[in-house]
Formats: structure tokens, C-alpha cells, sequence
């Protein structure tokens, strides 16, 4: 099936705004992406015409809230191939999702001295809930270095496993470096020895087909807002029978059984874990996204942005003084860099009065730029409504610049 990629792009109303008064280059696709008609039709849908709290009411409206709260839940695990639709925990985002699984199976199944692993190019919100644990239980962080090209080379990934490893967390993607990570291998390794392994799929999950089952992972987060849903919701997936056995994350609502002052029970999965009236409206609008990339295919996203990445590497690459961070054989569409003589800041205020978004930083990922003793990039992250004259407008954008500094 071909697809009309620029079409698309007309569905997503935020991209006909101007900026600065020019055209709207949205380049920032790895911070969050812009939303189709669909879901945001879907979000006022559900508050004109279903909106009740779930689980709870005996009436109509409430039914018809939970029953397209729970549809949301099936398509997500349908499109993430999860064995069952309990293994599917709403939370606010990938980082609650880790934080969950820190604090939930870490904190009862990690004591002092254990290790986890986690690598060089992780998010901080997958850097600082694995820290906090080994602050309450006495464990270590152990990390996997990276490559000047930005990869993780499995010997020394193999090396860091030993008798008191108890857990491995690693990016699917690298949200600053693009480098798309061997996660099936390393899985079957942790697996080798009796570990668990949670992926950080934020900035994977949008941009290519997941399989959970077939990369054989423990845990698997991913945020809407970067999936074309709305901000606020995400997903924690889980094998059941790990999810089974940890204590719930946060007590209240909706995750008990019975509640009395002598003891209290739990609910089963996956209410356990959703205590409290969830976003409803936020995983209908998920769901939505999700039938929506299904429709249009994850091969087909993923092929399109990988289009992108090769236009726009050989445009960037091409720009004297210009240097790429992150030049992995794997990578999702982002591209990292940096420019002689600018500071990325600079960089993003002028592409900004150029109608160019990018994000300039660190990209909540301080220790990848202590690995290439830089302080920032500007990197252009891209979306499946992305094209190359997208990516001529940052180059353009980047002349500017140079003419500027010269
Ligand atoms: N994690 C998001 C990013 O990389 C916010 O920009």
C-alpha cells in the first residue's frame, strides 16, 4: 500500500499555523508530535457526549465511558501484540511507567549490592528512578558505555552481568543520539541470566512496529504525547506474571478489592496499578492514535521517516562546519548536531524566527553530552507528517545562521 504521507499531513490542523509570522516547520517530534483531527475530534467526542467516571456508575453514561476506556486498552495491546489486555497499565507517561516498576518490583525485589543496568545514552527519567532505588535499598547502577558513533557494543554489555545483577533498563531509541538499540538480544542475554528487562520505548514506539512478545521484554513504556495522542497518558507494559507478584505503586480508588481499617486487599490486574480516577478521556484519545497509526501501517511510518533521515543527513552532513551527534547504523529520525562556533541556543533562537522548531539542550540527557564533552546539540526530530522541504527549511534556517556568526 503506498501512502500519501503529504495528505496525512493535512489532517494534523496545528501544522497550517504560522510562527514568527512564516509557515510552521515543526521539527520537535522527539519532544512531543502534533495531533490528527481524529484524536482531537475523539477527545471532544468523549466530554460533549460520554464523559462519567468508569468502573463505578451502574448507569448508561458510565458504561459507555468504561466501555470505551477498556477498548482503548485492547487496541494498544492489540497494536503492541501483548499477550493479554491486563498486561496494558495506564499511567501518566513513560516516566511514571519506569518509576512504577522501580519503586514497585525494585523496591521489593532488589537489596543491598544488586545491580542494575542501565546504558550511557539514557533518558534521565531513566537514569534518576533507578538512582533513587539504589538509594533506598543499598544497590549500584552499572553503565553500558557507548561508541563515538553512539552505539552499545554487546561485549561490554555482556561484561556488566554478574551474580548481583538484578535488573537491566535500556532506551529502545535514544531520544538525543537517534541510535535504535538491539533489544531483542539484549533481552535473551538478561534472560540468560535470570534478569528482567525493562524498555524505555518513548521515542521507538511512535516510529516503528513493536512487537512486545517477539522482543521478549519484562516491561515496555511509552507516552501518548509522543504518539500522536494526547499529553498526560502513557502505557506500562508488563508480563503478568511479574505484575502479579509486585505490590501496588500508589493506594487509592479503584485498585482495592475491600478496604477496612484491619486490612485491605488488592484488585487484580490491571486495576492494581490505576488507583484513582485515570485521564479518561486522554486513553480514548490514545486509543484513537493508535487505530489511526495502525491504519496507515507502523512499516510505512517507519520507512517514510527513514527517508527523511537519509535526506536530511546528507543535507546536514554537507554544511561546513556542522557535525552530527549520533551516527548509528540503527536510527530513528533524529539528527543530533552541533556547528562550530554557535551555541546550539543560539542556533534554535534564529531557526525559531525562521518558523523552524527544533529543540536546542541537552535533551534530558546529560551524561550523552559529558560522553561527547559537548554541552548541548540542536536536534530535528521527525514525524511521520514531516517532508524533505521540512528539512530544506532547516537547512536554509542553518545558512542563516552561519551568516549571522560569520
Ligand atoms: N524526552 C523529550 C525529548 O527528548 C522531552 O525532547
Amino acid at each position: 500500500m503506498t501512502i500519501d504521507f503529504d495528505k496525512l499531513r493535512g489532517e494534523f490542523p496545528l501544522l497550517k499555523e504560522t510562527t514568527r509570522g512564516k509557515p510552521l516547520i515543526y521539527l520537535d517530534n522527539s519532544a512531543t508530535n502534533q495531533k490528527p483531527q481524529v484524536v482531537i475530534d475523539a477527545l471532544n467526542h468523549y466530554y460533549c457526549h460520554d464523559n462519567a467516571n468508569i468502573h463505578r456508575g451502574v448507569y448508561e453514561l458510565s458504561e459507555r465511558a468504561t466501555r470505551e476506556f477498556e477498548k482503548a486498552r485492547v487496541e494498544i495491546q492489540t497494536f503492541i501484540n501483548a499477550a493479554h489486555s491486563h498486561e496494558i497499565i495506564f499511567v501518566r507517561g513513560a516516566t511514571e511507567g519506569i518509576n512504577l516498576v522501580a519503586q514497585s518490583y525494585g523496591r521489593s525485589q532488589l537489596k543491598a549490592d544488586d545491580e542494575i543496568i542501565i546504558s550511557t545514552m539514557e533518558h534521565h527519567s531513566n537514569i534518576v528512578p533507578w538512582q533513587m532505588l539504589t538509594e533506598q535499598v543499598g544497590a549500584k547502577l552499572r553503565v553500558i558505555p557507548i561508541s563515538d558513533s553512539g552505539e552499545i557494543d554487546i561485549d561490554d554489555y555482556k561484561k556488566l552481568f554478574n551474580a548481583r545483577t538484578k535488573m537491566v533498563a535500556i532506551a529502545h531509541a535514544s531520544n538525543a543520539l537517534g541510535t535504535i538499540n538491539p533489544i531483542k538480544e539484549m533481552a535473551a542475554i538478561a534472560h540468560e541470566h535470570g534478569v528482567p528487562i525493562l524498555v524505555d520505548g518513548a521515542q521507538a514506539f511512535p516510529h516503528m512496529p513493536v512487537d512486545v512478545q517477539d522482543l521478549d521484554c519484562d516491561f515496555y513504556v511509552f507516552s501518548s504525547h509522543k504518539a500522536y495522542g494526547p499529553t498526560g497518558i502513557g502505557v506500562l507494559y508488563g508480563k503478568e506474571k511479574l505484575l502479579e507478584k509486585m505490590p501496588p505503586y500508589q493506594g487509592g480508588g479503584d485498585m482495592i478489592e475491600s478496604v477496612s481499617f484491619t486490612k485491605t486487599t488488592y484488585n487484580k490486574l490491571p486495576f492494581k496499578f490505576e488507583a484513582g480516577t485515570p485521564d479518561i478521556a486522554g486513553v480514548i484519545g490514545f486509543g484513537v492514535a493508535v487505530k489511526y497509526l495502525k491504519a496507515i501501517g507502523m512499516q510505512n511510518i517507519a520507512a517514510h521517516e527513514q527517508d527523511l533521515l537519509v535526506y536530511g543527513t546528507q543535507k546536514l552532513s554537507a554544511i561546513p562546519g556542522l557535525k552530527i551527534i549520533g551516527t548509528a547504523k540503527q536510527k530513528v529520525g533524529v539528527i543530533s548536531f552541533v556547528l562550530e562556533g554557535v551555541h546550539p541556543h543560539d542556533i534554535g533562537t534564529i531557526l525559531d524566527d525562521e518558523g523552524v522548531a527544533i529543540r536546542a539542550g541537552h535533551h534530558c540527557a546529560m551524561p550523552v553530552m559529558e560522553r561527547y564533552h559537548i554541552p548541548a546539540t540542536v536536534r530535528a526530530s521527525f514525524g511521520l507528517y514531516n517532508t524533505n522541504a521540512d528539512i530544506d527549511a532547516l537547512v536554509k534556517g542553518i545558512m542563516a545562521v552561519k551568516k549571522v556568526f560569520a
